[in-house]
C-alpha cells in the first residue's frame, strides 16, 4: 500500500507532482510519502491493540530525521544499533524510555552513552557483551533492562544476506544454550536485570509460518526461564515482516498478529516490535533522470544520473525494483537501467520494458524507503542526493544534496608531505 500514483502518465506522491520535486531539488532524489508511513505505522499499531505492546522503528531501515520525527510524533519508539542511531533517534525527538539497544558489537563508549541516555532495554547478544554492560553499569551505579538475543535456529525463506535466526549466523545466542546463559547472567550480573527474550529471524519475510515456529520454541524457553526463577516480562519478536516490490503477497499486520498472538499471548509478556522494512519501505521512492540511451548490439542500456552508491540493494543483493517512468512517455523498450558508477554492478534493474526513453525523461524506482539511503555512500565521489517529505499537497526538502565540500569535510592535505 502507498500514496504513489500514475495519472495521466505523471507520477504523483500525494498531491504533489514527483517531477516538479526534481525540478526544485533536481535529480537523484529519494521522496517520501508521510501519509503511507503513517499509515502502515498505524496498521501495525492497531493489529497488536489487543495485547500491551511498543513499536520500536528500526532506523537502520531510514535514519533519516524527518522520517524518524514523523514516526516518534505518533508514538513510536526505536530500535537502535549503534552511537549515531542513538544520537539521531534522541534528535528526532523518540523519548530514551522507548529505545531498545541491539547489535552484536556495541563498543564501551556507545554502551555508557546509552546507559547515561537511560535507554529502556539492550538487546544483548554474547556473555562477553553482558559482561561489559554489567560491568559499565556498575561503574554508573546503574541496574538495566536486558534482553538476551536468542537464535531459534528457524530458516525464514529469504535472502542469505538477510537471514539471520539460523545457527550458522553470526546472531544471538542459539536456543540450546540459551537456558544456562540466562540462569548464569541472572546469578552473577549484578546490574542486569534480565527481563526479556529478544528474537529477529530475518527481513523481508513473507510467510508468518516462520515466525509461529520460532515462537513456539522461545514459549518453551521462557517457561523453563520462569520455572528457574527468572522474572521475564517482555518479549521483543524484532522486525522483518515483507512488503511488496514486485508480485510478493506478504501477510498483513492483522493476519500476522491474528497467527502470533495465540502464542505470545498465553505468556503474559509485553511485546515489542521492531518493523523497519514495512513501515518505510513502500513509503519511498528514488527519482533519477535519463542521461542517455545507448543502443548496443546485443542490448540497450539506458543510464540515469542515479547509481549504486545512492541504492545499493539491486547490487547487493539482486533485489527487484519496479522501475516506472514518472512523466508519460509512448513506444515501448527493452532495456538495462544502469548508473554511471564504474562497476558492472552498478544496476538498477535488467532487460525491463518500458516506454521508449530518452535523455531527461524521470524514471522512478520505486519501493525504495527502506535500506536506500541509509545505505548511500559517497562511491566515486558522488554527493549523497537529497531527500524530500511530501505531505497532503506540500513538500520539504529534509536533507539538501551533499556539497563537493561535504565531500571533503574532515579530510585534510598534511603539509611537507
Ligand atoms: N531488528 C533487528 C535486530 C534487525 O537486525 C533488523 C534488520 C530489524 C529489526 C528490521 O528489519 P525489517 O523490519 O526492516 O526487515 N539491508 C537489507 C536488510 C537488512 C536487515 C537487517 N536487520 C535490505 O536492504 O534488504
Amino acid at each position: 500500500m502507498h500514496y504513489f500514483e500514475i495519472k495521466k502518465g505523471w507520477l504523483w506522491c500525494e498531491g504533489v507532482r514527483t517531477v516538479d520535486i526534481a525540478k526544485k531539488t533536481g535529480t537523484p532524489v529519494y521522496i517520501y510519502s508521510h501519509r503511507t508511513l503513517a499509515e502502515h505505522y498505524l496498521k501495525m499499531d492497531e493489529a497488536f491493540s489487543a495485547t500491551e505492546h511498543l513499536i520500536c522503528y528500526s532506523l537502520k531501515a531510514n535514519s533519516s530525521m524527518a522520517i524518524v520525527g514523523s514516526l516518534a510524533k505518533l508514538g513510536a519508539g526505536a530500535d537502535i544499533v549503534s552511537g549515531g542511531e542513538l544520537y539521531r533517534a534522541l534528535r528526532a525527538g523518540i523519548p530514551a524510555g522507548k529505545i531498545v539497544y541491539a547489535g552484536v558489537g556495541k563498543t564501551p563508549e556507545e554502551i555508557e552513552a546509552a546507559l547515561r541516555k537511560g535507554v529502556a532495554m539492550f538487546n544483548i547478544e554474547s556473555m562477553p557483551e553482558a559482561e561489559a554492560i554489567n560491568r559499565i553499569a556498575g561503574k554508573l551505579r546503574k541496574k538495566v533492562n536486558v534482553a538476551f538475543r536468542v537464535n531459534p535456529d528457524v530458516d525464514a525463506n529469504t535472502h542469505h544476506y538477510i537471514t539471520t535466526g539460523k545457527k550458522e549466523n553470526k546472531f544471538g545466542i542459539n536456543i540450546n544454550l540459551a537456558l544456562n546463559l540466562f540462569i548464569k547472567a541472572h546469578r552473577k550480573l549484578n546490574n542486569l536485570n534480565v527481563t526479556g527474550v529478544h528474537i529477529h529471524i530475518g527481513s523481508q519475510i513473507t510467510k508468518i509460518e516462520a515466525y509461529v515456529r520460532a515462537l513456539l520454541k522461545i514459549s518453551a524457553l521462557i517457561k523453563k526461564l520462569r520455572g528457574a526463577g527468572l522474572d521475564i516480562t517482555s518479549l521483543n519478536i524484532g522486525g522483518g515482516l515483507g512488503i511488496i516490490y514486485s508480485n510478493e503477497s506478504p501477510a498483513t499486520p492483522a493476519e500476522f498478529a491474528e497467527k502470533i498472538l495465540p502464542v505470545i499471548h498465553p505468556l503474559g509478556v509485553s511485546l515489542i516490535m521492531e518493523p523497519g522494512r514495512f513501515i518505510v519501505g513502500n513509503a519511498g521512492i528514488l527519482l533519477t533522470k535519463v542521461t542517455y540511451v545507448k543502443n548496443g548490439e546485443s542490448k540497450n542500456f539506458v543510464i540515469v544520473d542515479a547509481g549504486m552508491n545512492d541504492l545499493i540493494r539491486p547490487s547487493l543483493y539482486d533485489a527487484y525494483h519496479n522501475i516506472i517512468p514518472a512523466q508519460p512517455a509512448s513506444g515501448k523498450m527493452k532495456a538495462d537501467i544502469v548508473g554511471p558508477i564504474c562497476e558492472s554492478g552498478d544496476f538498477f534493474g535488467k532487460d525491463r520494458t518500458l516506454p521508449s526513453l530518452k535523455a531527461d525523461q524521470y524514471l522512478a524506482v520505486m519501493s525504495a524507503g527502506a535500506y536506500g539511503f541509509s545505505m548511500a555512500s559517497n562511491y566515486n565521489s558522488r554527493r549523497k542526493p537529497a531527500e524530500v517529505l511530501v505531505k497532503g499537497n506540500k513538500f520539504f526538502v529534509v536533507r539538501k544534496r551533499e556539497t563537493y565540500e561535504d565531500l571533503a569535510r574532515g579530510e585534510c592535505l598534511p603539509e611537507n608531505l
